[in-house]
Order: structure tokens, then sequence, then C-alpha cells
């Protein structure tokens, strides 16, 4: 099987200003330093990448976006470029997740060209996929997840430029998670359709007490946190949970 380095990664969402965004940068970059199994991301707001950044130098703890547009610059107000991301220090981009695709109606040929944006400006973009409730309790969240992948995902993915998050919408912020039936069955139907050496994380109320069991799933290399992202010590618990 390829090799596939477990990755956690914090989404801080719109959380957080300098003071308590500094506070949380060097917490997990302090924790960081010693040593652990996986590969550490986090993911602030737009205005705290300059501050979580520097705090985070050297600590081996990466950087990311939490979006980026499909264009290089223009007239996008309120929009950032994923070659600003770039330029902010970041490594990596989400893109598709769920908040967008609901709140902003992204679709996934906007997902799609925002996960070519990211590969232009040399960014892996970890392009996030997953059903509402709705579409879970009437059949059809392996369809779906299906359809968005193929729709979202450009050809041209490597190891290296390219990370799928299954977030089930209905899992999000509310302690709620699936099976770890149903979250093996989701990651095999999306390993179908991506290459064996592309990592896949799962997101949805994440935390301290579920990441091992998530995590020791065959097909999930790691998990993108959202609520418990924003307290140093619950991220690097979930961290530990990788072994
Ligand atoms: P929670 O961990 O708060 O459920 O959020 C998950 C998420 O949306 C990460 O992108």
């Amino acid at each position: 099987m390829a090799e596939r380095k477990r990755l956690v990664a914090g989404n801080w969402k719109m959380n957080g200003g300098r003071a308590d965004g500094l506070a949380l940068a060097r917490g997990v970059a302090e924790r960081a330093r010693g040593s652990h199994g996986c590969d550490l991301l986090v993911c602030p707001p737009f205005t705290l990448l300059a501050t979580a950044g520097k705090a985070l130098a050297g600590s081996g703890v990466a950087l990311g976006g939490q979006d980026c547009h499909a264009a290089i610059s223009g007239a996008f107000t309120g929009c950032i470029s994923a070659e600003m991301l770039k330029d902010a220090g970041c490594s990596h981009a989400i893109v598709g997740h769920s908040e967008r695709r609901h709140t902003c109606g992204e679709t996934d040929a906007d997902i799609r060209a925002k996960t070519l944006a990211a590969w232009r400006a040399g960014l892996t973009a970890i392009v996030c996929v997953g059903e509402t409730r709705a579409e879970r309790e009437g059949g059809r969240a392996i369809s779906v997840v299906e359809a968005q992948t193929a729709g979202s995902l450009p050809d041209g993915a490597t190891s290296q430029n390219l990370i799928v998050a299954y977030e089930p919408v209905w899992a999000i912020g509310t302690g709620l998670t699936p099976t770890m039936g149903d979250i093996a069955e989701m990651h095999a139907a999306i390993r179908a359709r991506i290459r064996a050496d592309t990592r896949m994380l799962y997101g949805g109320s994440v935390n301290p007490k579920n990441a091992a069991e998530i995590l020791a799933l065959e097909d999930v290399d790691g998990a993108l946190v959202g609520g418990a992202s924003l307290k140093a010590d619950d991220f690097w618990a979930i961290a530990e949970a990788c072994g």
C-alpha cells in the first residue's frame, strides 16, 4: 500500500483576534517541537496568517488558508488568491468546505477551479466533500459524495498537491459523528476515485475522545478539526491519537 503520512489539520474558521490567535499558535508550536508522528497544519483566518505564521516558524507546523479565489488577482472585493496565500507563507488551502458550499453557494465547478488555482500557486489543496443529513437519511450519501468528488477534483492530482477531506455536513460542529462503519465505507468509496497515495482526512466533531478510534480506520489518513483545534491541548491530544 502507498505510504501516506498522517496529517492533523486545524481549521480555526472565523475565530480569534491577534491576542488569542497568537496564544493558540504559540501553544501548538510549543507542543509540536516535541516528538510526534504526524504532519500538522493550522488554517487560521486570513487576518491571523502573519501572526500565526511567525509563531509557528521553525516548529514544523504548516500554515494554510481556509479558501482561495480562482483568479490570480483582480476586482474581487473581499477575496484572497492562492498566490496571496503562498506569499503569506501558506503551503495549503482548504477549498470547498461545506460552510462555503452551503452558505456561499459554491459549486463543484467553483471548487475545481479553486483547486487548480491552488496548484497554480504551488499549494496543496484540501478539497472537502460531504453529504447533508437529508442526503444520508435518503440513502444518497455515497452517490452525493462520489458526484462531489468527480466534479470537484481536476485531473493532475499528485500525492503532494491534493488531500481530500470527508466532512459530513450534519457532523460539523454538532458533536455527532457517523458510525465507524459509515466513515470506512465512505472513505473506501472516495479512495476508489483517487490515487492510492492521496491522503484522506475525516472531519466533523473530531475530539480527543473519539480521535483514536476514527484515526485507526483504514483509509483515514488524518483529521480536519474545527472546534477542538481552538484549544492547543485538545488539538495536541488529537495529534497524539495518530500514534
Ligand atoms: P468541527 O470539528 O467543529 O465539527 O468542524 C469540522 C470542520 O468543519 C473542519 O473543517
